[in-house]
């Protein structure tokens, strides 16, 4: 019963680890390479330029269209790309849990 609850205890703490791992400074400098020429600083400022040849709007990542979906939801744009944003191949792992933790961090 001890050895139940000491195990028990040690994957509490590694599940607790693993959701604090997500971290938003390095989401920051994920962003900065892979998604800042879009959209912008802090996703704030979407590249006019690549809108126009997209032919899309491209969304401020604050706003409550985008900050209202799901962790989930916003992993499968990263992952598998969405309409005229393609894949970001380059962002892998935990990069990408630290990427969405720097889009909560824009909420506003
Ligand atoms: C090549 C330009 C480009 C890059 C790089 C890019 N995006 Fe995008 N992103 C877009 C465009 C364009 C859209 C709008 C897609 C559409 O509506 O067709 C978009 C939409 C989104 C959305 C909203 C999707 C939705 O469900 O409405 C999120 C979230 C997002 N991008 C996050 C990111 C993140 C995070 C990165 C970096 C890992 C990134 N983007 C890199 C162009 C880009």
């Amino acid at each position: 019963m001890k050895k139940l609850i000491v195990t028990f205890v040690a994957l509490t703490a590694t599940v607790a680890g693993v959701a604090l791992a997500a971290d938003v400074k390095n989401g920051a400098e994920v962003f900065g390479k892979s998604c800042k020429m879009c959209h912008g600083e802090g996703g704030a400022t979407p590249n006019a330029a690549v809108a126009k040849s997209f032919g899309v709007a491209i969304p401020v990542l604050s706003d409550a269209a985008i900050q209202g979906k799901s962790d989930a939801d916003i992993k499968t744009v990263i992952t598998a790309g969405k309409g005229k944003m393609p894949a970001a191949k380059n962002v892998t792992g935990s990069a990408i849990d630290d990427v969405v933790a720097y889009i909560r961090s824009l909420k506003k």
